[in-house]
């Protein structure tokens, strides 16, 4: 196939709440590969769960797509009816969400709800289906296989449930899968087999991966590209050794220095100081700028759009240049 997997354009989602209504996120753009895996990061509230959740249809009923494309092997997902997006999520895009016991079935067995993955989207006969349950399990190191199928969520670890997921999620082997903090409810050296496991598997399956993540060691670690959200835009895009080189927005810089090391914990993302811009005005200034030691009077009358920054780094700042030369 020519071109990117998953293209993402100008996409906008707004929420109604009260009497207002709040632009989640606004016009953001990105593509991913076959066989790459990119990391979103950015604080909370920053929009990198609307921005994917919207893009395969699971957004909530107060919120709507206002603008944009997301085009997916020549479809545009945005444009698809309920069932259709239903059928390519599960067989086309797998999704992981961060808390198993929220997505997974409690009254029914684990390989039930694997096997159903499976069989709703025809891909194999039952027989097929239980044999490749078995495989998974197997392949999602969990011990015993046909003794576990038959066991309850609740009965498994955290850990263990958040690879049953895994496993639902690539029941049908998708080209994309779609992680949304997929490990950050875990202790670390469970989340460390988790991303080994799923670093190992996209390899295998030759699949592409998106993930969300609250954990800078973990995006500059996992993935091949990295993009930081702020504000429901995004603020830079890069290869993840050109991140780590040459980091030139003031957001990210910001995000890299608050870096904290907790013993084995890694490295997360602590708060920068001030507070962000409310959502519920469309920005017509740069959203940091409260924020931005590096602000200037252009900077609260123009709106900076992401653009070239070299090779394929992508920068929303009026003022990269000066940025990456006083940061030397
Ligand atoms: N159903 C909703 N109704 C109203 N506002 C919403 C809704 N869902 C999300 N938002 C708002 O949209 C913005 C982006 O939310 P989103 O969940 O994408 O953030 P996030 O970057 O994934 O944060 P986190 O790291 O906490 O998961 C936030 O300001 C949030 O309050
Ligand atoms: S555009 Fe201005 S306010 Fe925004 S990040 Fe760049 S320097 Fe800071
Ligand atoms: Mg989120």
């Amino acid at each position: 196939m020519s071109g990117p997997l998953l293209a993402i354009d100008n996409l906008q989602v707004k929420f109604s709440r009260n009497e207002d209504e709040v632009c989640a996120v606004n016009g953001v753009s990105f593509s991913i590969n076959e066989n790459e895996t990119l990391g979103i990061v950015g604080e909370s509230g920053s929009g990198k769960s609307v921005t994917l959740m919207s893009s395969i249809g699971l957004l909530r009923e107060n919120g709507k797509i206002t603008a944009g494309t997301a085009m997916f092997q020549g479809r545009d997902l945005l444009k698809l009816k309920p069932k259709q997006l239903e059928d390519i999520r599960g067989r086309d895009i797998g999704v992981v969400f961060q808390d198993p016991m929220t997505s997974l079935n409690p009254v029914m067995r684990i390989g039930d709800q694997i096997m159903e993955a499976m069989l709703t989207h025809h891909y194999v006969s039952r027989k097929e289906a239980f044999e490749r349950t078995l495989h998974l399990l197997h392949e999602m190191g969990i011990p015993d296989p046909k003794a576990r199928f038959k066991n309850y969520p609740h009965e498994f670890s955290g850990g263990m449930r958040q690879r049953i997921m895994i496993a639902i999620a690539l029941a049908c082997e998708p080209q994309l899968l779609i992680a949304d903090e997929p490990t950050t409810a875990l202790d670390v050296t469970v989340q460390m087999q988790i991303l080994a496991l799923l670093q190992e598997l996209r390899s295998k399956r030759g699949m592409s991966v998106v993930m969300v993540t609250h954990d800078f060691g973990v995006a500059t670690n996992f993935c091949d590209k990295i993009i930081v959200m702020y504000g429901g835009q995004i603020m830079e895009v890069a290869k993840t050794e050109q991140f780590i080189r040459e980091t030139a927005h003031p957001y990210s810089i910001g995000l890299k220095r608050s870096i904290i090391e907790v013993g084995q914990r890694g490295k997360e993302i602590m708060p920068i100081p001030g507070v962000s811009k409310s959502l519920t005005e469309i920005p017509t200034s740069c959203s940091f700028a409260p924020r931005c030691s590096f602000a200037t009077e252009r900077c609260l009358r123009e709106l900076p759009k992401l653009r070239a920054f070299g090779g394929d780094h992508q920068i929303a700042c009026h003022h990269a240049e000066e940025v990456v030369s006083l940061a030397k």
